[in-house]
């Protein structure tokens, strides 16, 4: 049987102005008005956001909010404390202008999903959107109004332990599912009750930084920025995202907090953001440190001449704006455009006329609906990346007894992943747990920890672990990084499973037993080492809340993998960065010209490799490529057809192949479409994502898939950085993976 599923919508919505607020023109009347009847205090005030630091209100606090001159609280969280900040905002300030409460709500809140990777590896934009709603419920149901989500860094180096909070490498995966996240943390109206305001960051290029170490100096063309670094942004913006955040990263010289040329030029004139920018922790007082300025006065009017609306814990324009306004180095009219930024998000959230939280009206943390969403965004998160012999699914009738080893196996707090402050690692339901749970008495489970973090070198629990291994049919090794390991200020240069580890894989392999890896990790781990060692391996990401069921029912058959990964994982870590985007370059790499460096005979000269570009010791293709994933049904594509030969610039076409579930179980296949634009004014990569789609099929059965693409689609900055779409020649591929084979090739003709 063949059947259509559904086409691809790519274009984004237009943004109304800030955020999604149904009454954008009435908002910014009110704030107009409102910072007509402020003083150049309160103005400041409002541009200041400040670190509670306490689970209570400290007595300076409670004086700056009565006084006007605190505009946004972090990290207050609890409905008492941040009802008392926002009585005494409304009720002891003058203007009773209430506070926006921010917080970082990244990945969940109580109920804490896959890491931002992880729901990356979904490919699946409405779980995203999911997620983010689920977030924004519990966050707002304990006075949280702003979270500084989501992170849409394009990271190419899994060095960064950034990377973790990430939508992964690729500029259209990542506004897809940056632009569903918005909408699930603001839903249709701000004003509702459960949503937030999200913030997309880091505004920019901060993923390009230098080493994968954090916080390092980025540089980046402006070509590379706007076709790769900034659509994420742009998409956010148009899914009508309330404020944006400063990257904290030196970009070409011009720190981002104080880069006019990206906070003005780009962000405010051509983009038309109308929304809150707010700095990153202390990055103004930070332009200092960079070198950029001599003094935090320098540093307040640099980020205030960028455009940085509101400073985040750090004091330099409390301290020095009104000195600067005085002294005629900024008009203070310029602050207002600033102000009325902010407060044109205080008014789309409904804040001036409901600023108290009622824990009653909201649904409760954790409820069952939370964890339910939490499992399926974990069960959608994991990528099956290797099944040799069909080893997976476990067949609980044939295997009796399974070992479960290693540190991963049962850790409630590791698995949960970076940036969960508000999680609780008691909610969690371990791998172990879940597998105990599931298969009761009918199967034996030998469980041995072997490490006593993953970052162990003690071998002492090897003895248990493998007499565990040979008790047992099968062996589950769930082994990666503990959460501490990625994430802001946790870069590694070093991108193997750490400790023993390694060692650990190869004594289990040893023994000869069907053997599954599963991996826990904030990144992508080099596995290079250890991939011909197991049968099968499972990349989990850090699952969250739910990690543990979902891991069982898919090791379980009970449902099929349906990952695909959203970053390219590298053999070893010297090939980083390697991403499926890349340039072509005049000599790319082929099997022929390719010679190992255990080839090369003693004595070769100098030109007795190919002359092309790879590495001697690595190669040149990755271990395993953006976008695979396996399930458990197999699936072919054949046919593929463009709709039309020659396309007319300006109409819209489609791509279309078949695809058939040819394995013996129903799966879920996600199905990508790639593009090369083969000539062009600036050289273009040789594969760029233009649209995936996740299909169901039963065994046997085929279904068309078709991508409509409009030319615009096809558009990128030429060296004049004109956004342009070129008449010419292109390719294109449909498939599971970047390396898809089917391709097709068609014309854009000028219209
Ligand atoms: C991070 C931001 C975060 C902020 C507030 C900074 O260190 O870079 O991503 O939102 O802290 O916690």
């Amino acid at each position: 049987m063949v059947h259509t599923v559904g086409e691809v919508v790519t274009t984004t919505a237009v943004q109304s102005v800030p955020g999604v607020s149904s009454d954008g023109a009435g908002h910014a009347r009110r704030a107009l008005e409102l910072v007509a009847r402020m003083t150049l205090g309160e103005k400041i005030g409002q541009m200041s956001q400040v670190n509670i630091g306490a689970d209570h209100v400290p007595a300076d606090l409670r004086g700056a909010i009565a006084a006007g001159r605190v505009g946004s609280v972090l990290n207050a969280v609890g409905v008492d404390l941040v009802n008392e900040l926002q009585c005494l905002a409304v009720e002891e300030s003058r203007l009773g202008i209430p506070l926006l409460i921010g917080r970082d709500v990244i990945h969940g809140f109580k109920t804490v999903f896959p890491i931002p990777l992880g729901q990356a590896a979904s490919w699946n934009p409405e779980r995203v959107r999911e997620g983010a709603r689920v977030a924004a419920a519990e966050a707002a149901s304990v006075g949280v109004n702003w979270t500084f989500a989501p992170m849409m860094d394009i990271s190419r180096d899994p060095r960064w332990g950034r990377i973790a909070e990430s939508l992964g490498e690729d500029p259209y995966l990542s506004s897809r599912l940056a632009a569903a996240m918005v909408r699930g943390f603001q839903g249709d109206n701000l004003a509702a009750r459960g949503t937030i305001a999200a913030c997309a960051k880091h505004f920019a290029g901060y993923g390009a930084s230098e080493a994968g170490r954090d916080y390092n100096t980025t540089n980046v063309s402006e070509n590379e920025m706007r076709n790769v670094y900034l659509p994420p942004f742009k998409a956010a913006i148009d899914a009508g995202v309330a404020s944006l955040m400063a990257s904290f990263s030196d970009l070409d010289g011009v720190p981002a907090t104080a880069n006019e040329w990206l906070m003005k030029r780009v962000l405010r004139d051509e983009w038309g953001f109308a929304g809150l920018l707010v700095s990153d922790w202390e990055s103004i007082s930070e332009l200092m440190v960079h070198g950029l300025t001599a003094n935090h006065r320098q540093s307040a009017l640099a980020a205030a001449r960028a455009g940085i609306d509101m400073e985040m814990a750090s004091t330099t324009y409390r301290d020095h704006l009104e000195g600067l306004v005085g002294d005629g180095h900024i008009a203070e009219a310029e602050l207002d455009v600033m102000v009325a930024n902010i407060l044109r998000v205080k008014f789309a959230l409904g804040l001036f006329e409901r600023p108290y939280t009622d824990a009653a009206e909201h649904a409760a943390l954790a409820n069952p609906d939370h964890l339910r969403a939490a499992k399926d965004a974990a069960l959608e998160s994991l990528v099956l990346l290797k099944n040799d012999d069909q080893v997976l699914p476990l067949d609980a009738h044939r295997a009796r007894s399974l070992a479960v080893i290693g540190p991963l196996a049962d850790a409630p707090f590791d698995q949960l992943g970076t940036w969960v402050f508000d999680g609780d690692p008691k909610l969690s339901i371990t791998p172990l747990d879940a597998l105990r749970e599931t298969l009761g008495e009918a199967v034996t489970i030998h469980f041995a920890g072997a490490l006593a973090t993953s970052r162990s070198r003690d071998r002492q629990g090897f003895d248990e672990a493998l007499a565990a291994a040979r008790r047992a049919d099968a062996v589950l090794l769930f082994l990666g990084e503990e959460s501490v390991l990625s994430g802001e200020a946790h870069s590694r240069a070093d991108i193997r499973l750490p400790g023993a580890q390694e060692a650990l894989i190869e004594a289990v392999a040893a023994l000869g037993k069907p053997t599954v890896l599963i991996v826990l990790a904030g990144r992508p781990l080099a596995l290079g080492n250890v991939v011909d060692d197991v049968a099968s391996i499972l990349y989990a990401w850090h699952p969250g809340t739910m990690g543990g069921p979902a891991i069982a029912e898919v090791l379980l058959g009970r449902a099929s993998p349906s990952g695909k990964l959203p970053v390219t994982l590298p053999r070893q870590v010297g090939q980083v960065p390697i991403y499926y985007n890349h340039k072509n370059t005049g000599r790319p790499a082929t099997p022929e010209s390719f010679v190992h460096i255990d080839d090369l005979p003693a004595s070769a000269p100098q030109l007795s490799t190919g002359n092309t570009s790879f590495h001697l010791d690595a190669g040149y293709t990755p271990l395993f490529a953006f976008g695979h994933g396996l399930g458990y049904g197999e699936f072919s594509y054949q046919r593929i057809r463009v709709s039309d030969r020659r396309i007319t610039l300006g109409s819209s076409f489609a791509i279309e192949a078949e695809l058939t579930n040819v394995g013996i179980r129903e799966a879920v296949e996600v199905a990508q479409l790639y593009i090369r634009d083969l000539v062009a004014d600036v050289t273009r990569p040789v594969r760029e994502l233009k649209g995936f789609q996740r299909v169901r099929l039963k065994p046997g059965e085929t279904a068309r898939v078709s991508f409509r693409l409009g030319t615009e689609e096809l558009a990128f900055y030429n060296r004049r950085m004109r956004s342009v779409v070129e008449p010419g020649r292109f390719q294109a591929w449909i498939g599971g993976s970047s390396e898809a084979a089917l391709m097709a090739e068609f014309e854009v003709v000028g219209g």
